[in-house]
């Protein structure tokens, strides 16, 4: 079977939830539904009004665990969804609704995200990175953050100041400025995995990606730790978690959160949170990116994708076409939803789960738990 594997799945509202086909990870598929006709009435950033949106649908929430999770974790995925519909329905505020599906990814230790974070080559540091953003331009995102439980909400936090992103220790000291206590986000899993790439790294061999490679990392490493301290493989792993909602009335928000890649050096900032790279919000809906960042914040990945949701493609046709953007240059994974429809599109293995407001219908892998 080939290493790249495409999921993919459309999400058509009532009365079409026909699968017409599964592919690898068990994703069900369904037709396009055929109402589409009216755009939401309200305007937003990245809507060119080239093309109308179909008429919004009930609200709906799709969550990934990151590109190369295992899809039997879907489980984790489907637990996102459900805290994000029931904030919805709790308060229809589609940015708490996203914050909460995040927090339950970022508390899960499968994940690459809060709780379980990659650990860097030094074998001690966790940075991470969280965004958030609604369809009415609304931006918030922290950087190379530590030694906190739950980054997305630091980054909604961000919202409510001047800013659009803190990164580093400012991002850490405002969330301690918020009452949110020191926290460890490693685990025995990631330090182990720490371990593996150090041996890696020190090996004649090491299989590095092309641009570690052809990187003389030892020269510019910027660890507290010194090179002799660290004890020194990229052991393949998931990357980014994220979830995306639409309301009954057409409003969209995304929420990222990741513990970035292994091999980096200290300061490193992937596409999470870079408005427009790894996430965007607009009036034809909301997009959320797994994989290499570098490669997102080179395309502008995700407001590319929802331009093209924008000029008439629909969510499937924009998903497809931001994958094959990136393809073979880096892993891809993309969660976009629309209003009628959600989609995961990626290279490789994911987990994922979908599902709309009152509908006991999941799309996505079935989880083994
Ligand atoms: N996509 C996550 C990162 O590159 O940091």
């Amino acid at each position: 079977m080939s290493a790249i594997v495409a999921l993919l799945a459309l999400f058509c509202m009532a009365g079409c939830e026909r699968p017409v086909s599964t592919v690898d990870g068990g994703v069900d598929a369904a037709t396009p539904s055929p109402n589409a006709t009216h755009a939401p009435a309200s305007a937003a950033p990245g809507g060119t009004g080239a093309a109308k949106s179909p008429e919004p649908q009930p609200a709906a929430a799709i969550a990934h665990g990151g590109v190369g999770s295992p899809p039997e974790r879907a489980d984790g995925c489907r637990r996102a969804v459900d805290a994000a519909l029931a904030k919805l329905a709790e308060k229809n505020d589609p940015l708490a609704a996203v914050v909460a599906g995040v927090k339950v990814l970022e508390d899960d230790p499968r994940f690459n995200a809060g709780t379980g974070s990659r650990v860097r080559i030094d074998g001690e540091t966790v940075q991470m990175d969280a965004a958030v953003m609604d369809s009415g331009g609304r931006f918030g995102a922290v950087a190379v953050i530590e030694k906190v439980r739950h980054p997305v909400v630091v980054a909604r936090a961000v919202m409510g100041t001047p800013h659009l992103l803190l990164a580093g220790d400012g991002a850490t000291r405002f969330a301690r400025s918020l009452g949110m206590p020191l926290y460890d986000p490693t685990t025995p899993e990631m330090r182990a995995a720490t371990k593996e790439i150090q041996k890696r790294l020190q090996s004649a061999q090491p299989g590095l990606s092309i641009d570690w490679a052809t990187f003389d990392w030892r020269a510019r490493w910027n660890f507290a730790k010194t090179l002799k301290e660290a004890g020194l493989t990229e052991k393949v792993g998931s990357d980014t978690v994220g979830v995306a909602v639409r309301t009954a009335n057409g409003r969209y928000a995304v929420a990222l959160s990741t513990g970035g890649t292994a091999i980096t050096l200290r300061g490193r900032v992937g596409d999470v949170p870079i408005l427009g790279a790894g996430l965007f919000a607009g009036s034809h809906g909301a997009v959320a990116a797994t994989g290499k960042g570098e490669r997102f914040v080179e395309a502008g990945l995700s407001r590319w994708v929802h331009e093209q949701m924008a000029a008439g493609k629909d969510v499937e046709q924009a998903a497809e076409r931001g994958v094959a953007r990136i393809r073979g240059n880096g892993s891809i994974g993309l969660i976009v939803i629309g209003a009628d429809r959600m989609v995961a599109v990626a290279d490789r293995k994911m987990a994922w789960a979908g599902r709309e407001q009152g509908s006991k219908s999941w799309l996505g892998p079935q989880p083994s738990k």
